[in-house]
């Protein structure tokens, strides 16, 4: 199985899909929020779905309303303009990396398996978890890993992985994890380590980027009365979202015009929708998943 979507039913039926309207799934992946969204869809329905990856491109079906875009959809105002899209009635992004990402060990996504330090979703790209953690000096370690981590203790850990590639260059994940295992609770090893590669991941696909320009991309692409839907799985993620679907701005203050009228590009914005505790019973992805919508005015 490459990828079991989460909150799919909530996030399909939060589009409100149109038989004759424009979409985009800006996070193909397995494909199964594309296949609900064209099973929603008449004839004269379309839907791009984007992906950086080019595996995903092996989970499309021959549908002539579908056209895959191998790309970030942070290039999604561009792609659509080059398919002759200047409006969608709505885009759904399922944000982060698939269970197939986690399973490959050669991907480097996992602490599971030994492997290569890669981690790019798009295997195009040139920069790699490797070149980060040999590249970055401590202070920049330090950063993203209390940033996009939320540890405590990243300056220790930042000076420990500095330490220990002064001797011979951190290559492969099982050297990662020796240089991490003193920083983890024994028998809570896995649950520990996960925010340290989430942090990793994070900065690797520059992911806050991507998701930032999509949203700001999002207030033209929308049709008024179109739909934006996000799911996300870390708080940083939800924070974006959740202040610009509310405000149009990501420090969350809206802007006022010159008579102290709120100037807010979407109305209808809904609060964070969760999975329920069988869906999480199933599926334990769907434990973080947060899934926010608005309707642009
Ligand atoms: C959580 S999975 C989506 C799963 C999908 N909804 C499904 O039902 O199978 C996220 C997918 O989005 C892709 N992705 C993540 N960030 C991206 C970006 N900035 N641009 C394009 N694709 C991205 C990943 O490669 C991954 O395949």
């Amino acid at each position: 199985m490459y990828h079991v979507p989460v909150l799919l039913e909530e996030s399909i039926e939060c589009l409100r899909i149109k038989p004759d309207g424009v979409y985009v799934d800006c996070t193909f992946g397995g494909g199964g929020h594309s296949r609900a969204i064209l099973a929603r869809l008449g004839n004269k329905g379309k839907l791009y779905g984007f992906d950086q990856d080019r595996e995903a491109y092996r989970n499309t079906t021959d549908d002539e309303r579908f056209t895959f875009v191998r790309g970030n959809f942070k290039y999604i105002s561009n792609f659509l303009r080059y398919y002759g899209e200047d409006k969608v009635d709505g885009i759904l992004a399922d944000l982060g990396v698939s269970s197939h990402h986690f399973d490959e060990a050669e991907r480097g996504f996992s602490y599971r398996f030994d492997g290569t330090l890669d981690m790019r979703m798009n295997r195009e790209a040139s920069f790699t978890a490797e070149e980060l953690i040999n590249g970055y000096d401590e202070q920049a370690l330090a950063d993203i890993l209390y940033l996009y981590g939320e540890l405590r203790n990243a300056r220790r850990i930042a000076n420990a992985i500095v330490c220990r590639r002064q001797t011979k260059a951190i290559k492969t994940i099982f050297e990662l994890t020796e240089v991490l295992r003193p920083f983890c609770t024994k028998g809570k090893e896995y649950k520990e380590l996960a925010p340290i590669f989430q942090a990793i991941r994070i900065e690797v696909n520059a992911e806050l980027d991507s998701l930032k320009t999509l949203l700001c991309r999002s207030v033209d692409l929308l049709r008024s009365g179109g739909r934006i839907a996000v799911i996300s799985y870390h708080s940083l993620e939800d924070r974006l979202v959740k202040n610009f679907l509310k405000t149009g701005n990501f420090g969350g203050e809206p802007q006022k015009d010159f008579y102290g009228n709120q100037i807010t590009p979407f109305a209808n914005v809904s609060k964070a929708i969760v999975s329920n505790d069988r869906e999480i019973a199933d599926n334990p992805r769907a434990r973080s998943a947060r899934l926010r919508y608005a309707e642009k005015i």
